[in-house]
């Protein structure tokens, strides 16, 4: 679709604004996927020039969205997924990785992009035992996102609340922090929460990065310092090793993981 339709390049396809770069398109292309258009691959570039470890960074990424997910449907016992910022459907998504481990896991996904809309249906193919539903709404409006997932989870019992990849386009301004503490106000005590949070601290070019990336993509970005990424986890015990790099938490032995790429925290915390 990306690459033959001719009404991509003049920006109209399928409800899509293809004419401007937006987060879950450039994502698809670091990831090496097809969902994406000229100004996405644009943009993309663009930042990859200033940024060259980046596509190891988002697989790093793609690879604690699985091992956590693993972790909370094995070892913690979790059953229920909402998972917000979702992204186009890849390799491994949450609910692929859950059930897995847990073949009755349910998984709610939400996402603001249309793009990711137009591809829920490869998000929608549970297992029998469990399920999977989409949601197309903002993280901006919690309270929509609660009342729609209730139609799949229930809130009396624990669940995982996941924002991977996705508070670094809610700014400052915006009450992050408020978003994420009104999302664990409605989980239960077990509950957890996953964050993992692009990081403007750990390497030295991160501003540019940033810059470049915010001067070419519909959304801009708010990479934030570890301290900043850990005011999320307030008021919730983080399951060991703690706040760390995403590639530093319970790394599989074969995982390809050099020292000195990743530039993003990431962490799970329990209510
Ligand atoms: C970088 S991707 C991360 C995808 C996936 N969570 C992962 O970690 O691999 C960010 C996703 O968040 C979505 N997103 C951005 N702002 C959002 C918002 N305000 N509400 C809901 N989703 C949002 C984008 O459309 C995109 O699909």
């Amino acid at each position: 679709m990306a690459e033959s339709d001719p009404d991509a390049s003049a920006g109209r396809i399928a409800g899509l604004d293809t004419s401007v770069a937006h987060p879950a398109r450039v994502y698809d292309y670091w990831l090496g996927g097809k969902d994406n258009f000229a100004a996405d691959r644009e943009a993309a570039e663009r930042v990859l020039a200033v940024a060259p470890g980046l596509r190891f960074r988002v697989r790093a990424n793609r690879a604690f969205l699985g091992r956590t997910t693993r972790y909370l449907a094995g070892e913690a016992g979790i059953r229920q997924f909402l998972d917000i910022g979702t992204g186009i459907p890849t390799g491994d998504n949450t609910h692929e990785v859950a059930q897995r481990a847990a073949p009755d896991a349910r998984v709610v996904y939400v996402d603001n992009d249309p793009i990711v809309l137009l591809h829920a249906q490869a998000l929608l193919r549970s297992t029998p035992q469990g399920a999977t539903d989409y949601v197309q709404a903002d993280l901006r409006d919690p309270g929509l996102i609660l009342e729609r997932a209730a139609g799949l989870l229930d809130f009396g019992q624990p669940m995982a609340v996941m924002l991977l990849g996705v508070l670094h386009l809610i700014s400052d301004d915006e009450d992050p922090w408020g978003i994420a503490a009104r999302l664990m106000d409605a989980v239960p005590a077990g509950s957890y929460l996953t964050i993992s949070h692009p990081a403007i601290d750990i390497h030295k070019a991160q501003p540019t990065v940033q810059k470049v990336y915010n001067e070419n993509v519909s959304t801009p970005q708010t990479l934030r310092t570890r301290d900043e990424t850990a005011r999320f986890f307030t008021g919730l015990e983080l399951v060991e090793p703690g706040l760390v790099q995403v590639h530093q938490w319970r790394p599989d032995p074969d995982d390809f993981a050099p020292e000195g790429v990743v530039s993003a925290h990431g962490a799970v915390g329990r209510k």
